[in-house]
């Protein structure tokens, strides 16, 4: 695969994204067809100019002025609504100038457009690669008293930096937090955090991922051997993240690893002495899988020295005020909004809501309101703008602690929540057309005002 021409081939001709190149003074040095296109010039009425003059609502030049990348800004040009992201482009740590690319969103196919949005909200930076912590206890947010008794338990272990810590909750409620919060916490800080998703790693190459090996460990070895995560991780954290994922014949070698502290690399005999302390995290029931002998007990005894039980965020929906306060203040910083409010009715649903993703899924559905608000160009986050993805979206949803924790509600109101869905669902569709939606719902139009009525849903 010739990978140049890949690439000239997306940014010159690909005709669903606009892109140019300016250099550090704004001066256009490159423009895709696409650009040239939207902006209904020929290209020797754009190369050398100044793209202040062109587009003046880019924020181009502000990505130069601050070396920072815009990204995800609402923009249009001669009505065509668009996505732009300006990119600084460095050349020995110095501004050469700017790249900057836009997505049309004439898309207004509701299903693309969520693409686009989620698209733009996974592009976080991956902060594993410098083992690295990101997080420290003053990210964990939260007023709950209970909440607040186990961030102090969580704290007070940090201290006790040789003491194994298990983690246990369901998916999005922040054991990771916890988990990094906890290494900051410690005399461990200097060193090393290192990850270790079980679940993700493939059953075969998880031997020489947590262990490592010599060289001439088998074919394609790579030259002077490779050391594993828990060596890499020495005199700092190892969260093993996902630990229920993890093969038994992976269990008993870990469990030798925590008896002995030493571990040998494939394919060599020489024990190498390593200091690390095991955090370890599942949403799994470890408990019940001990039992169906899919988890070693000896395993789950060493692990379970501290438990840390990080509760779902619908036993402690108090904290969803602070939460969303917290995050419309991170997302407005991250990708350059100013989306300051949010609407009672809008929290009104928020606070109904039973969150089965949890922090993470509040997170979500925040960011995404915020992108669509913008796009409307509102400061004020509407119930318009919040979307609440159904629950098998949620790739790390477990459907064992589902059965366990769910909360248990009666048939009718289970009935009344779903009913409320679908209207709201088939209004939004609609863009709230009423009589289209009683004929898309198939019952006659009163009921359709009196079931708005009840469920609070006028839009
Ligand atoms: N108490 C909290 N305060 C602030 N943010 C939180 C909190 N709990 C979770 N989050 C957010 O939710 C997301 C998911 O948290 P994470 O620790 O990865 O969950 P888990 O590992 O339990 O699936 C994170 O991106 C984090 O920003
Ligand atoms: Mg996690």
């Amino acid at each position: 695969m010739n990978i140049e021409r890949v690439i000239t081939d997306i940014i010159e001709k690909n005709p669903h994204i606009a892109a140019i190149i300016v250099d550090r003074d704004g001066i256009i040095r490159f423009i895709n067809d696409t650009y040239l296109k939207a902006l209904q010039l020929p290209i020797d009425e754009v190369i050398g100019q100044d793209i202040r003059k062109i587009t003046p609502y880019s924020r181009t030049m502000k990505a130069i002025e601050t070396g920072r990348p815009h990204l995800a800004y609402n923009w249009s040009i001669h009505g065509r609504q668009g996505v732009a992201c300006s990119v600084p482009l460095f050349e020995n740590d110095e501004i050469i100038g700017a790249f900057a690319y836009s997505i049309f969103l004439d898309i207004w196919d509701q299903k693309l457009r969520n693409q686009v949005l989620n698209g733009i909200i996974s592009n976080k930076e991956p902060y594993q690669e410098g083992f690295k912590t990101r997080y420290s206890f003053d990210s964990l947010i939260g007023k709950d008293p209970g909440f607040v008794n186990l961030k102090c338990v969580a704290q007070n272990i940090a201290y006790h930096d040789n003491v194994t810590v298990l983690i246990t909750g369901e998916s999005g409620t922040g054991k990771e937090l916890f988990a990094q919060a906890i290494h900051e916490g410690s005399n461990r800080r200097a060193f090393p955090f290192v990850r270790v998703n079980c679940a993700s790693i493939p059953h075969n190459l998880m031997e020489s991922e947590l262990f490592g090996y010599e060289e001439g460990a088998y074919t394609g070895a790579r030259r002077g051997g490779k050391a594993g995560k828990l060596e890499l991780a020495h005199n700092g954290t190892v969260f093993l993240d996902e630990i229920g994922e993890l093969p038994l014949s992976m269990q008993s070698k870990l469990l030798i690893f925590l008896q002995e502290r030493e571990l040998e690399r494939l394919g060599s005999n020489r024990p190498i002495r390593v200091n690390v302390r095991i955090i370890a995290a599942t949403n799994r029931n470890l408990e019940k899988m001990m039992h169906e002998d899919k988890f070693r007990e000896d395993l789950y005894y060493r692990l379970n020295v501290i438990r840390i039980e990080v509760p779902p965020l619908r036993l402690r929906k108090g904290d969803i005020p602070l939460l969303v306060q917290h995050f419309m203040a991170n997302i407005n910083q991250k990708l350059c909004l100013s989306i300051e409010q949010i609407s009672d009715q809008a929290m009104e649903l928020l606070m109904q809501h039973s969150w089965p993703g949890n922090v993470r899924e509040l997170e979500n559905v925040i960011e995404r309101g915020m992108i669509l608000a913008d796009l409307e160009d509102m400061s004020v986050l509407m119930p318009r703008h919040l979307s609440f993805s159904p629950v098998q979206d949620s790739p790390q949803w477990d459907e064992e602690a589902e059965d366990d924790s769910r909360e248990i509600k009666d048939l009718k109101t289970l009935v009344s929540e779903f009913e409320k869905k679908v209207i709201l669902q088939v209004l939004r569709d609609t863009k709230g057309d009423k009589i289209q939606a009683a004929k898309y719902l198939n019952i006659n139009l009163s009921s359709l005002y009196r079931k708005t009525k009840k469920y609070n849903l006028d839009i």
